[in-house]
């Protein structure tokens, strides 16, 4: 099976080289392997939390997206969608929060912060506070279990995000008794995890000390790498490699070869400017053929956006039936399925993690019921009866049944149950022969379910 990695890339600056080196080229790199099926987004609704600047979010995300791509991603191979696409997120959301512990989220990194702050300032503890930041880590952990993610690469920062997902997810999994989502791991590349700025702290957009990626093209690149805060060691004074962003920022382009001749070029007192035009060469060497790309993207948002819906396509396919068989289980069944469950009404998952029939009342006032699996999806569905006392006899007959009794025949699109060569019941219509496969073998497991249960 192939690992999924997903990740999130909240849509409120423009990259620079900390998100290349740190983010972007490791994750565009994961995306190639073979056993890895990359979901990556653009947390767009992370960024409404931080951000009222409706114009710097929508370039953003233009910026995004073309860098992205630019980058090396394959849409055709990974997922790359924005998340306010998926409106099966937001949905999510809603189910994590009402069981997410509010103490939980009273610890979460980026609130706490904010409330030391206001504390602090002699301030109200929640000024200033949305419910948007409070809630941050739900939107995060819908984000990642409404795609069963296994593996999702953040920074440092995030570690607590990722644990707090793996919380909901195992919560709601205990609840209703049955493995809904897959608790995600964090991913941390050791390796590259930060690049330094131009002050030598972590490159970041708040401290303002980032050296942008494409905005300005390499003019700006040049400059900005020039003005990178060294010591005040003159030429022919040898430099310690071990001590200067330089030289990590070079490091991070470079082949361990190339590495070594730069080391050695600092220690024997290569000069500070000298030195910055080294790197400035090397890092445009992998920038520029990157930049090209870049604008001509930038020049095509229509065909940026297209990618995009097509990626919310695919991450809907997986997104829309697995809500579905949340909705089932949290009791935010169709009216038709819920209503006449009345010896069935019991949760499913309080009975343990079997199959289990609804009965209903169809609009002609005949009596049917439904078989769905463990997980709430649809089986079968009963012919038609006249008196409840017949459907509940059949009801009887399917449970004690079992898959290697029953006898299933396989229509083009569906399948139909039979007994004593009636048909009594017939499976929904699937897409494809894939798709009613998969289907047959389910209604077999929850077949043999229904004959041990009781
Ligand atoms: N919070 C992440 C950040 O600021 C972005 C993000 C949002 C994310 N949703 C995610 C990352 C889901 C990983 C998975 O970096």
């Amino acid at each position: 099976m192939n690992t999924r990695v997903l990740t999130g890339i909240t849509t409120t600056g423009t990259p620079h080289l900390g998100n290349y080196v740190g983010a972007i080229r490791p994750a565009v790199a994961a995306s190639q392997r073979d056993d890895v099926d990359a979901f990556y987004f653009m947390a767009d609704y992370h960024a409404l939390i931080k951000s009222d600047d409706a114009a710097r979010i929508e370039r953003s995300r233009l910026e995004i997206a073309a860098t992205w791509l630019a980058a090396g991603l394959d849409p055709a191979r990974v997922t790359f969608y924005r998340q306010s696409d998926v409106p099966e997120i937001p949905e999510l959301t809603w189910f994590l929060t009402c069981i997410a512990s509010k103490g939980m989220l009273n610890r979460a990194h980026a609130y706490k912060a904010a409330v030391d702050k206001n504390t602090a300032a002699g301030e109200d503890v929640d000024a200033g506070v949305t419910a948007g930041l409070y809630m941050y880590p739900v939107l995060m952990a819908a984000d990642i279990l409404a795609f069963d993610a296994h593996q999702v690469p953040v920074g440092r920062d995030q570690i607590q995000h990722i644990e707090m997902a793996r919380d909901l997810g195992q919560r709601f999994n205990h609840l209703h008794g049955h493995e809904f989502f897959v608790l995600p791991e964090a991913l941390i590349e050791e390796q590259v995890a930060t690049l330094p700025g131009l002050d030598g702290r972590k490159m970041s957009k708040s401290y303002d000390n980032t050296i942008p990626l494409f905005a300005g093209g390499k003019k700006q690149l040049r400059e900005t790498i020039m003005r990178i805060v060294t010591d005040s060691r003159l030429p022919g004074e040898p430099k310690n490699p071990d001590d200067c962003a330089l030289f990590t920022i070079f490091r991070a382009f470079a082949t361990d070869i190339e590495t070594a001749a730069f080391r050695q070029a600092l220690l024997e007192g290569l000069g500070w400017g000298e030195a910055k035009q080294v790197l400035y060469e090397r890092v445009e060497t992998d920038v520029a053929p990157m930049r090209e790309r870049y604008e001509a993207l930038m020049a095509d948002p229509a065909a940026i956006e297209k990618i995009l819906q097509q990626g919310a396509q695919k991450a809907r396919a997986v997104a829309t039936p697995k809500l579905a068989s949340l909705r089932e289980v949290l009791g935010l069944r169709t009216m038709h399925t819920a209503a006449m469950s009345t010896a069935s009404s019991k949760a499913p998952a309080k009975q343990g993690k079997g199959a289990r029939f609804a009965s209903f009342r169809d609009a002609d006032g005949s009596f049917r019921f439904r078989l769905f699996s463990a997980e709430g999806e649809e089986l079968l569905l009963s012919k038609s009866f006249a008196d409840p006392k017949a459907a509940g006899a059949l009801q009887k007959q399917i449970k004690t049944l079992g898959a290697t009794a029953a006898v299933l025949q396989v229509q083009s699109q569906g399948m139909t149950l039979e007994l004593e060569g009636e048909a009594v019941a017939t499976t929904p219509d699937y897409r494809d022969e894939q798709a009613r496969n998969e289907a047959l073998q389910t209604l077999r497991d929850a077949l043999d379910q229904l004959a041990a249960q009781d």
